[in-house]
C-alpha cells in the first residue's frame, strides 16, 4: 500500500483528535513460541493500519499542531551486527523516509521522551487493556507528568478510547484496501479451487491443509488469516475443527473453512464438497438448502438495509428447509420464534472482515442495528451441522455438516463477492472435482 494512503489516515485521524489531544499507539510483542523460537511477528492491527511499519518493538505517536512534527515513531535504530543476525531494520531516516514519519527516535529512549511529549496535553487516545505491560509504563509516564503539577504543568485528565475513532474508520475501506481484499480473496479461492480437484478418499485433512497453504504462499500471501478448519465427515460439525488429521473417507463430505492473509488484510472463505466428488441425495438437499439461505443473505447485502437482515434472510430460508426435508415440523414462523433451529445451525451469518478476520467495528448503534453503507465488507456464512449427537436426527443425515462463506463487500447500488472465484453450486463443485479426476 502507497505511503500517501498511511498518511491520509493519520491526517484523518489528527483531524479528530485535534489539538490538545495525544495518540499513543505500540504495535504488538513479540511472544517467545519455545525456548529461543518466536512466534512469527505480526504487527498490532491499529498500529499497522496508522503507519504500514512491520518491525517489532515500535510505537506510534501523533501529536496534532506540534511545530517540530507532529507524527513520531519511536522504532530500533540501525545495527550492523544485531541486522546480520535477525534481519535488516528501516532505523530512523528509514522510519522518515520509507513510512512519513516527521521525527523518528529510539525505542530505548521512550521513557525519557514521551511524558515530555504529555506535558499539557489535555486528552489521550489509547487503548487500554490490549497490551498490559504498555498500560503499566503509560501510567507512570502519567505519574511522573502529574507529580509536575507545581511546575505549572498539567498531565492530560481525559482518557479515551482510541479505537472508538479509529475502528469507525478502519470498516469503511479505502480504494485501495479494497483492492487488496480482492486479491486475498482471490487468492484464497484459488486455493479452495484446488484442494476441491485433489482431494481423494483415502487422503489426510491435513495434507488439504498442505496444499491450501502452499496456494497462499505461491501467490504471495505469506500466511493464513486465521488457523485452517478442514473437517471430513463429522469433524464437519465442528465449528473450529482445526485438529486436521483425520483420514478422508468416501461417502463423507469434506468443510474447509480457509482465508489468506494479504497484505495485512484477511480473506475468509468457507466450502463444503463431497470427499468423492459427487453429492448424495442427504448432502445435496442440505447443501441446496443452506445455498439458498447464503443467496438470499448476499442479496440483502445493500446500502440502507440493516446488519442483521442478511441473517434474518438466512434464518427464514433455513427454518423452511428444515421443514421441507422433515427434520423440523411446524409452521416457519413459529419455528423461527422459538428458535428451533438452534441444535442445527447456532453461530450468526457474518461479521466485519478486514486486517482482522472478526474485524473492528460496531454492529449496532445504540440499540439498532447498524445501516450497510458501500465500502464495508461483510462475510455471509450459513451453515447446517447435523452432528450424529442430536437427539432424535435420523440416521441418513449424520454428519451432514455444510458452510458456505463468501466476503462481500457493499457497494454504491448492492455489493460484489470478492471471493465469487472459488466454486460453489453442486454443478459447479461437481464439474470442478471431474475435472481433476479426468486430469
Ligand atoms: N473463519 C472464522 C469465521 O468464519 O468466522
Ligand atoms: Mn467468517
Ligand atoms: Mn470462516
Amino acid at each position: 500500500m502507497d505511503k500517501k494512503e498511511f498518511i491520509r489516515r493519520r491526517k484523518r485521524l489528527m483531524d479528530i483528535v485535534d489539538n490538545g489531544g495525544i495518540v499513543i499507539q505500540p504495535t504488538a510483542p513479540e511472544r517467545v513460541r519455545n525456548r529461543d523460537v518466536f512466534y512469527p511477528f505480526r504487527p498490532d492491527s491499529d498500529f499497522y493500519y496508522l503507519t504500514g511499519f512491520p518491525e517489532p518493538e515500535a510505537v506510534l505517536v501523533l501529536v496534532p499542531d506540534r511545530p517540530q512534527g507532529e507524527c513520531l515513531l519511536f522504532c530500533r535504530e540501525k545495527d550492523a551486527e544485531a541486522e546480520t543476525w535477525h534481519g535488516r531494520r528501516a532505523g530512523l531516516e528509514g522510519a522518515c523516509e520509507l513510512y512519513g514519519a516527521d521525527d523518528a527516535f529510539p525505542i530505548s529512549d521512550l521513557d525519557d521522551i514521551l511524558p515530555g511529549l504529555l506535558e499539557n496535553k489535555d486528552r489521550i487516545y489509547y487503548t487500554m487493556g490490549r497490551y498490559q505491560d504498555f498500560d503499566q509504563r503509560l501510567v507512570g509516564w502519567l505519574n511522573r507528568v502529574s507529580s509536575k503539577g507545581r511546575a505549572g504543568v498539567h498531565a492530560p485528565d481525559q482518557f479515551n478510547s482510541l479505537g472508538h475513532y479509529l475502528h469507525e474508520m478502519r470498516l469503511y475501506k479505502s480504494r485501495d484496501e479494497i483492492k487488496t481484499m480482492r486479491r486475498a480473496a482471490q487468492i484464497a479461492a484459488h486455493a479452495h479451487r484446488r484442494a476441491m480437484q485433489v482431494c481423494r478418499p483415502g487422503m489426510h485433512e491435513f495434507q488439504i491443509e498442505a496444499e491450501l497453504l502452499h496456494g497462499f504462499m505461491q501467490e504471495g500471501a505469506r500466511a493464513p488469516a486465521y488457523p485452517s478448519i478442514v473437517g471430513g465427515g463429522a469433524n464437519s460439525c465442528i465449528l473450529h475443527y482445526t485438529e486436521n488429521n483425520a483420514l478422508l473417507r468416501d461417502g463423507d463430505l469434506l468443510l474447509i473453512d480457509a482465508g489468506a492473509e494479504f497484505d495485512s488484510y484477511a480473506s475468509d472463505i468457507t466450502r463444503t464438497f463431497p470427499i468423492n466428488g459427487r453429492f448424495s441425495p442427504e448432502q445435496r438437499a442440505i447443501y441446496e438448502i443452506v445455498l439458498e439461505a447464503q443467496l438470499a443473505a448476499i442479496d440483502k447485502v445493500r446500502p440502507g438495509n440493516l446488519w442483521n437482515d442478511p441473517h434474518q434472510a438466512a434464518l427464514e430460508v433455513i427454518a423452511k428447509g428444515l421443514i421441507d426435508v422433515g427434520i423440523l415440523k411446524g409452521r416457519w414462523r413459529t419455528l423461527l420464534k422459538d428458535e428451533a433451529y438452534r441444535p442445527y445451525y447456532m453461530h450468526r451469518t457474518g461479521h466485519w472482515l478486514g486486517m482482522d478476520v472478526h474485524d473492528v467495528g460496531d454492529y449496532k448503534i445504540g440499540d439498532e442495528w447498524r445501516t450497510l453503507e458501500p465500502g464495508m465488507v461483510t462475510t455471509v456464512e450459513p451453515g447446517l451441522y447435523l452432528s450424529l449427537s442430536i437427539k432424535g436426527l435420523a440416521k441418513r443425515w449424520w454428519n451432514i455438516g455444510i458452510r458456505i462463506e463468501d466476503d462481500v463487500l457493499v457497494t454504491a447500488d448492492g455489493h460484489e463477492i470478492l471471493s465469487a472465484g472459488a466454486p460453489k453450486t453442486v454443478a459447479e463443485i461437481e464439474h470442478t472435482m471431474q475435472q481433476a479426476c479426468a486430469a
